[in-house]
């Protein structure tokens, strides 16, 4: 493994505190329609054109009643539109069936995946397996609709301009009824001759997994139409959020991980609560070919992968017969349980996500692990052109500390080749959500753009917008934000000239 070698001097931090941390956790009480942002340091770049979307948890509490875990609260999006050095913000809940009858009866009526119970008695929770879409994990743009997505059903289709919900959409009539749709679709820039592509799969599982890979055109005159998908069952339980995808290839890490029903079933635990690891199974890498690449049509590969438990990927490419993955690897599932307040987590008793590399010999089918970086990350990405494609450049947020597990307080931009890199970092007081790298359409050097980041100010109780250079993370402009939002999931940035 390469040393790190730090390139910029952050200064010395000390400790967060909890309740820094856990004050980010509130219910969003208010709606905005273009509002323009209040900028408090910097310039906001005049080059950045376009709407930074994102999408998260915005109902946390009703009546006294908390949800369990922060990934069940409802889906609410937020888009900042960027003109001219101006930035003007929107935010809305997703209109969903369960988020309306909620809102009228004051109480969560339905079960969270996450473990959240509904209000009332305990056993009112027994044998209600309904799932409530509650439309909070991404937010992207696909044609003439923005999609508000949750892995376990349909996405919600939004009016990108106004944010107001049209209802669950069946993609151009190529979902059926709540069909489940990945919020991890991937956009290919550009692999093959014709334009891009959104890349992305549905899953049902059970003692087999059935995983339907499907690709939309993401760009002209067929924008949103499904191009091609393929159907592909493996043996065994998958628990899948996200996946990576190469020119010729969709990726899959299948954790070794065990669904126990009866605790669901009983109403006792949340369906993601009944998942633990199975160390004495090995986690699998099912590499599923995509239709027009050099194995188009043929069966997919199923290959032993490391240890441990991955949500999401960085990226992933081809160099001859090796196939390279780039994942973020925690040693366990990391799962708040039944008796726990996920406000007061503690930190050291969390696995921390270790960035690691696997390069896959598709003659040998061996595998060998590289730790990229040491350092608890999540959200990472690489420049959205060369997604599938060897990238020298890695930017994701981490941790303060450099080992062990700790809430999100920096962001890194790192040499995927020889670990040098560069932080920007807001701690002790601050914290960071995913960050996302818009690349400078003007260059055509890999890190030449912007890094956009939305944080928690705990010293000043706010929400601020923080624009960065991506090259090194200069900071450029600091905007603040009219409401408090919790810590978010995923967004997209859609540049003016698509919308
Ligand atoms: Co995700």
């Amino acid at each position: 493994m390469n040393p790190e070698i730090k390139l910029k001097k952050t200064k010395p931090s000390e400790e967060f505190t909890q309740e820094d941390w856990s004050s980010a956790y509130c219910n969003v009480e208010k709606e905005y329609k273009n509002a323009t942002l209040k900028l408090i340091k910097g310039e906001v770049p005049k080059a950045l054109h376009g709407t930074f979307y994102r999408n998260g948890p915005g109902r946390l509490e009703r009546k006294g009643d908390w949800v369990h875990h922060p990934f069940d609260g409802d889906g609410m999006i937020t888009s900042m539109q960027f003109i001219d050095g101006i930035v003007t913000f929107s935010n809305r809940f997703v209109r969903t069936k369960a988020w309306e009858e909620e809102e009228k009866s004051g109480k969560f009526l339905y079960r969270g995946v996450f473990g959240t119970k509904k209000s009332g008695l305990f056993l009112s929770n027994a044998f209600d397996l309904r799932l409530k879409n509650i439309a909070n994990t991404n937010v992207i743009k696909l044609g003439g609709e923005l999609l508000a997505l949750w892995e376990a059903g349909s996405p919600h289709s939004l009016d990108p301009e106004t944010l107001e919900t049209n209802g669950l959409s069946n993609l151009k009539g190529a979902l059926s009824s709540n069909e489940a749709f990945s919020a991890h679709p991937h956009f290919d820039p550009g692999h093959y001759d014709d334009d891009s592509r959104m890349v992305t799969f549905g899953v049902k599982t059970g003692p087999k997994s059935t995983i339907r890979l499907m690709e939309f055109a993401a760009k002209g005159k067929n924008t949103g139409c499904l191009i091609t998908e393929r159907k592909d069952s493996f043996d065994g339980f998958a628990f899948l959020h996200d996946f990576a995808i190469t020119p010729n290839w969709a990726i899959f890490l299948q954790n070794a991980i065990d669904f126990n029903p009866i605790p669901f079933l009983l109403g006792q635990k949340g369906a993601a609560q009944c998942l633990k690891s199975n160390f004495t199974r090995k986690s699998k890498f099912w590499l599923i070919p995509r239709d027009h690449g050099a194995f188009s049509k043929t069966a997919p590969r199923i290959i032993d992968a490391p240890n441990g438990f991955v949500f999401h990927h960085l990226n992933a490419w081809e160099k001859n017969n090796d196939l390279f993955v780039e994942s973020i690897f925690y040693k366990d599932f990391p799962s708040i349980e039944p008796n726990q307040d996920f406000k007061k987590i503690n930190f050291d008793n969390l696995p921390e996500g270790i960035l690691k590399r696997c390069k896959i010999n598709l003659l040998t089918e061996s595998v060998e692990e590289q730790t990229l970086s040491n350092q608890c990350c999540e959200f990472a990405m690489v420049n959205p052109l060369k997604l599938g494609l060897e990238a020298k450049y890695g930017w994701m947020a981490t941790a303060e500390k450099k080992t062990g597990n700790g809430p999100l307080q920096a962001i890194k931009k790192l040499d995927l080749n020889n670990g040098t890199f560069h932080t920007w970092s807001i701690a002790p007081r601050g914290f960071v959500s995913e960050p996302l790298m818009i690349p400078r359409s003007s260059s055509k050097e890999e890190d030449h753009g912007w890094v956009l980041v939305l944080t928690w100010n705990g010293a000043l109780q706010e929400n601020e917008l923080v624009v960065l250079n991506a090259e090194d993370l200069s900071h450029q402009a600091t905007l603040k934000l009219p409401i408090k939002i919790p810590y978010g999931l995923h967004g997209s940035w859609v540049d003016s000239k698509e919308l």
